[in-house]
């Protein structure tokens, strides 16, 4: 069964930006799994890995070469989601599958929302992060919860949701921080 989110949030630490994968840790998956779940899986395994292409690119295309506080956290979210990256590639592979070539067009989105969020300011940057890390948490939990995964790949998901929700509070504190909320007249 999926983990509810509240014990998501405090069972993985945000703080480890890129966990250690030691050697006897991969392992070839999915030997006699009926079809229908190794078809979830692929399905599942293929949007995650796709996301998180568009993730990294949105941040990217953030970072400015202005040596201030938040260009140092976008580069933390980006390393971030390289991770996620990685983590969803080697699961596709160890399955047996391959990524989806329809991704390059995620790359697309990913340069248009970052690039695009750059242009207009600080404020916007951070309100497209929390917009489309929220939705990557909701996602993340629709995929945990209508898909049934080995144990080592539930817990990298779960991991990987929990880093997607220190992005939103990350977000939403340095926007408030940018933007007080004014007094009403
Ligand atoms: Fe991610
Ligand atoms: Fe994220």
């Amino acid at each position: 069964m999926a983990q509810p989110q509240a014990a998501t949030k405090t069972k993985y630490d945000v703080s480890i930006i890129r966990p250690e994968v030691r050697a006897e840790q991969f392992h070839l998956r999915g030997e006699g799994y009926p079809p229908a779940r190794l078809a979830a899986i692929r399905k599942g395994l293929r949007t995650l890995h796709t996301l998180e292409l568009m993730a990294q690119t949105i941040y990217r295309f953030q970072i400015t070469r202005e040596p201030s506080d938040l260009n140092c956290q976008l580069i933390t979210a980006m390393c971030n989601e390289m991770g996620h990256y990685q983590d969803f590639q080697i699961k596709l592979y160890e399955y047996g599958f391959r990524p989806s070539i329809l991704r390059a067009a995620y790359w697309g989105v990913g340069f248009a929302f970052g690039f695009g969020s750059r242009l207009l300011g600080t404020k916007a940057m951070l309100k497209t992060g929390i917009w489309v890390e929220s939705k990557a948490v909701h996602h993340y939990a629709q995929l945990l919860e209508t898909i049934e995964w080995d144990d080592e790949t539930r817990r990298v998901i779960e991991k990987d949701q929990a880093d997607e929700d220190g992005h939103v509070a990350r977000w939403k504190r340095l926007l408030e921080a940018a933007a007080p909320v004014p007094a009403k007249a």
